[in-house]
């Protein structure tokens, strides 16, 4: 198969046809997941709660994320391999170029980072240097402390609006695509419209360009009451690789998410 790259989602975008991306953490079930047409593995910071116990995505280091981004890259799917920068691994320009350095050494494709319109001065610095760059908005983990739990995002007009211009400035500064976490569907819809980069949303509905799940969500493999917008592709597939499929099919035929899964 031919590999997926950036220019792939922005032609889908273009297209109108959605694409599905998962979170992946080892070669074994990137090769599953990419098998079944997922087009973007993340390694996700996610996994500080998935695979390490943690009760947040805080204490998860920039090697642990180097040493996942390789479990995966290793896999050597088509799939495009994006990597999260953990928690204050940005603090400055040269740390954050620094940082994203070893993640894309290690086999990212793509770097995904979370923040609002102040990053557009990192963003720029990370394009520039070749980085393709994912700004991650709306409800962003890494904040949790500050936004005062794992909340819905963007539901007063003033919040929404200030999501909608900080979008454009991030993909004006050089982003390659944009990341919204639970926010209500009409304002993931408006931020897609206001860009011309893909947008992926987790929580956002379905007027988006791409799909985001946490792997061990979507195969029930989880040891609390997942979120609202979380399906188990599990329940009906029965394989491991039936739910990657399930999903990525539901995804590419606007199947999922449903509106019981929307804010
Ligand atoms: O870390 C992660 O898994 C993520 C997704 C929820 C988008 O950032
Ligand atoms: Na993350």
């Amino acid at each position: 198969t031919r590999p997926i790259t950036i220019q792939t989602l922005n032609e889908r975008r273009s297209a109108g046809q959605p694409f599905s991306c998962l979170t992946a953490y080892d070669a074994t079930m990137a090769t599953l997941a990419s098998n079944a047409g997922i087009e973007l593995l993340l390694i996700g910071d996610s996994l500080g709660m998935v695979l390490q116990g943690h009760d947040s995505t805080l204490p998860v280091t920039l090697e642990d994320m180097i040493y996942h981004t390789r479990c995966v890259a290793r896999a050597g799917t088509a799939s495009l391999v994006m990597a999260d920068l953990p928690f204050m691994t940005n603090t400055t320009i040269p740390q954050t170029l620094q940082a994203a350095g070893q993640l894309m050494q290690a086999g990212a494709h793509m770097i995904k980072l979370e923040g609002e319109a102040w990053l557009a001065e990192t963003v720029t610095a990370l394009a520039r240097r070749g980085v393709p760059v994912c700004v991650h908005m709306g409800l962003t983990p890494q904040s949790v402390h500050a936004l005062g739990g794992y909340r819905v995002q963007g539901r007063d007009a003033h919040q929404a609006n200030a999501m909608i211009k900080a979008a454009t400035i991030l993909e004006q500064a050089g982003a390659g695509a944009i990341l919204l976490e639970c926010v209500p569907r009409e304002l993931a819809r408006q931020v897609r419209d206001a860009l011309s980069v893909p947008v992926i949303g987790i929580g956002a509905g379905p007027d988006v360009d791409g799909q985001i799940l946490v792997m061990h969500d979507m195969l029930g493999a989880t040891t609390r009451r997942p979120p609202r917008f979380v399906k188990d592709f599990m329940m009906e597939a029965g394989s491991i690789s039936g739910a990657f499929r399930a999903y990525h099919e539901a995804v590419t035929t606007r199947g999922f998410p449903a509106p019981e899964h929307c804010f």
